[in-house]
């Protein structure tokens, strides 16, 4: 059976798996990715995930028919490089992929992670019946993928999908770690959440929150999605000002594409289906969606919370790296 190697470079862990040609994992780990020691030290911490998931596998090196790296824009992706990650910060103008592929010894591809995550929930999860998708991944930064007739949308430059960068807002948006005003992720995003939840602080809001946080607990999604569960109001008030942006942003977006599925994922998703508030968020985001769309798509377009989780990134830069070996693309 051929096998694939998937590595998702996050700005805090490196996801990785040896995944099957069908998309089952077969071995996986997850290491830090000490983003901080500079990209050098970041593909010895991708070998050492890729040497762990295919210890906990049982495989070795020369099983592996190709690798997929995953990792955040902005990229070359043709080229294999990293531009000026911002999620990675002093990885700038780095080229990851030939780096990697020396250290490894096998074909080695680049993707975005997002589009990524996106091709795996296409090939091995949620979406795998669908001709066409649309993804969002909620994290510390919001990444983007879509998928039209079998092809990712990573465009001429390596940075169409990047959903993140949409503008909702035209003036007095709120401002972005890139430097702009107004766009997703400023809204949509882990950091966005806490920088709103101690704007509400500073205003003199209250929260059940605030009496969880001390010298060694971070305010940190999951804290708020806890005590929003749990009914404290500025939690879900934030969380569900969240999901209206994310339902504008969907209209605007399945206007451009029509796709057959729009599917939620990233670690930032507040339980999913089993949480109340994650229950809430989702239909926060489909009645946003209803109230702004063509009626034809707000009927027939489905929604839904992505089924991989945070293996997604992974398992679809495996995916990747199969279909360009098997479109002699290597
Ligand atoms: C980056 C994307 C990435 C996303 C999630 C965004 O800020 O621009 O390239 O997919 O974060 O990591
Ligand atoms: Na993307």
């Amino acid at each position: 059976v051929p096998l694939y190697l998937g590595i998702d470079v996050g700005g805090t862990n490196i996801k990785s798996g040896v995944v099957d040609d069908k998309g089952n994992v077969v071995g996986r780990s997850s290491v830090p990715t000490e983003p901080a020691n500079g990209p050098e030290r970041g593909v010895a911490q991708m070998v050492l995930a890729a040497e762990r998931a295919m210890q906990q596998a049982e495989v070795s090196i020369d099983q592996i028919t190709a690798v997929g790296l995953a990792t955040p824009g902005t990229m070359d992706i043709p080229a294999g490089m990293l531009l000026d990650p911002q999620n990675l910060p002093g990885w700038h103008n780095f080229p990851v992929r030939q780096k990697f592929a020396e250290a490894i010894g096998r074909p080695t591809i680049l993707q975005n992670d997002a589009n990524a995550a996106a091709y795996g929930e296409y090939w091995a999860g949620s979406a795998s019946e669908a001709d066409s998708v649309v993804f969002f991944t909620l994290g510390t930064g919001l990444g983007g993928g879509i998928i039209v007739d079998d092809t990712i949308v990573q465009g001429e430059h390596s940075h169409g999908s990047e959903l993140g960068h949409t503008i909702i807002e035209m003036d007095n948006g709120r401002l972005c770690k890139t430097g702009q005003y107004g766009t997703l992720e400023a809204y949509c995003s882990a950091t966005a959440l806490i920088k709103r939840f101690h704007e509400a602080m500073e205003a003199g809001r209250h929260s059940s929150v605030s009496d969880r946080m001390d010298d060694v607990t971070a305010l940190s999604p999951l804290l708020m999605a806890e005590e929003a569960e749990k009914g404290d109001e500025l939690s879900i008030e934030l969380i569900l000002e969240m999901a209206r942006c994310l339902g504008t942003a969907t209209t605007s977006i399945c206007h451009v594409i029509d796709p057959t599925i729009v599917l939620l994922g990233g670690a930032m998703t507040f339980g999913r289906h089993e949480t109340k508030i994650g229950r809430r968020f989702l239909e926060v985001v489909r009645e946003e969606f209803q109230r702004r769309a063509f009626p034809v798509l707000a009927e027939s377009i489905k929604i839904d919370y992505a089924e991989l989780g945070g293996n997604a990134g992974f398992i679809g830069a495996a995916g990747c790296a199969r279909r360009a070996f098997m479109r002699d693309l290597l």
